[in-house]
């Protein structure tokens, strides 16, 4: 029986420490943390302790086989200072996906949203007012089990983590289409929020980075030709009056944002379309001219805006000065999460 949260607050906070005005992505935590255990096939220990290291044995099955899931959220501040969670039950429902895809346990719904609740509810100095800046906030989950051969652990650790950040890029970004490396395949683990994905990714990063661009857009793994998602964003392109992004096909994973954005343009009485996208088709519409906007979306990109599309020896070159979707929607979702546009679609969950 899922027991209530033991609360242990820090006794030195480290909140002094940080300027707000120029917060790097992914480095600063908060002064709290969650964890709870799974074993016995139940959830224990549920509780909430100063942030800080957590003691591993080297035979822990995560480092070895994988079994590590994890989900990326924000949390902003309403007008009258209290903590806005966006779409938090959708975030639990893909958690809860991506653990059953990787052989884990589910954590109930109300057990997530109450510890989100309570955590935030602690450490909510930590919430950036900047519009654009958000806490980050990083569920995951880990294998336990001490032991040395492939099977599924029968203990895991479920862990909270909070983090203040600002924009994840604050440039336009440049892609490299790969035509070699893969990111995922349909019956694989693509729609997953996993570790391994993103280990999968680093190399063909590393290659592309060395090359000047930031990411890699990665194409299907059987065609080589089909557009899945950057590895750190859902994509999307505005193909004359169309606004086309992948179809998520088991290989894609289900963006929340990516969500978020297809529902606000539909409402605006935009044509947007999931269907397969084939690079040679956007290097057709770039040398048409219909291929006016490319972005990504993403929990930690918000919408970033594409400048260049690298394929072989083909680039896509875009002015995202000339866009007019990417920054209206990314614009939207901004103020929504700080109250400054009404929250049509009921997005947003507050923390009393
Ligand atoms: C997110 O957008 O939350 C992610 O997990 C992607 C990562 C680049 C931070």
């Amino acid at each position: 029986m899922y027991q209530e949260i033991k609360i242990t607050r820090s006794s030195n906070s480290r909140i002094d420490t940080l300027d707000f005005n120029h917060i790097p992505f992914g480095k600063v935590f908060t002064d709290h943390m969650f964890v709870m255990d799974y074993r016995d096939g139940e959830w224990v220990n549920p509780e909430i302790v100063p942030f800080g290291m957590i003691p591993t044995h080297p035979g822990n099955l995560a480092w070895h086989y994988g079994q590590a899931i994890f989900e990326g959220m924000k949390a902003t501040l309403s007008k009258a200072g209290r903590p806005l969670l966006f779409r938090p039950e959708l975030h639990s429902v893909r958690f809860n996906d991506s653990a059953r895809r990787m052989c884990m346990p589910e954590v109930p719904e109300a057990i997530f949203i109450d510890a989100l609740k309570k955590l935030i509810g602690l450490d909510v100095a930590w919430i950036p007012p900047q519009e654009g800046s958000a806490l980050y906030i990083r569920p995951m989950m880990y294998a336990t089990d001490e032991s040395i051969g492939v099977r599924q652990s029968d203990t895991y650790k479920f862990i909270i983590m909070l983090l203040p950040v600002g924009p994840y890029y604050d440039h336009a970004v440049k892609l490299k289409a790969d035509e070699f490396y893969v990111r995922a395949v349909q019956g694989g683990v693509g729609e997953a929020k996993t570790a391994g994905n993103y280990a999968a990714s680093l190399l063909p990063a590393k290659m592309a980075r060395a090359e000047g661009y930031d990411q890699v857009m990665w194409l299907d793994a059987i065609h080589h030709k089909f557009v899945q998602e950057v590895g750190t964003m859902n994509i999307f392109f505005v193909i004359g009056d169309d606004v086309v992004t992948p179809a998520t096909d088991g290989a894609i994973l289900k963006g929340i944002t990516r969500s978020s954005v297809i529902q606000v343009l539909s409402d605006k009485g935009y044509n947007v379309v999931e269907r397969p996208v084939n690079i040679d088709e956007l290097l057709l519409a770039y040398q048409n001219g219909d291929l006016k906007e490319v972005f990504g979306t993403g929990t930690a990109a918000v919408v970033s805006p594409v400048c260049l599309i690298g394929y072989k020896d083909q680039k896509i070159e875009l002015d995202t000065d000339k866009f007019v979707i990417a920054p209206m929607i990314k614009d939207l979702i901004n103020k929504v999460r700080i109250q400054e546009m009404e929250d049509k679609f009921n997005w947003l969950v507050t923390v009393e």
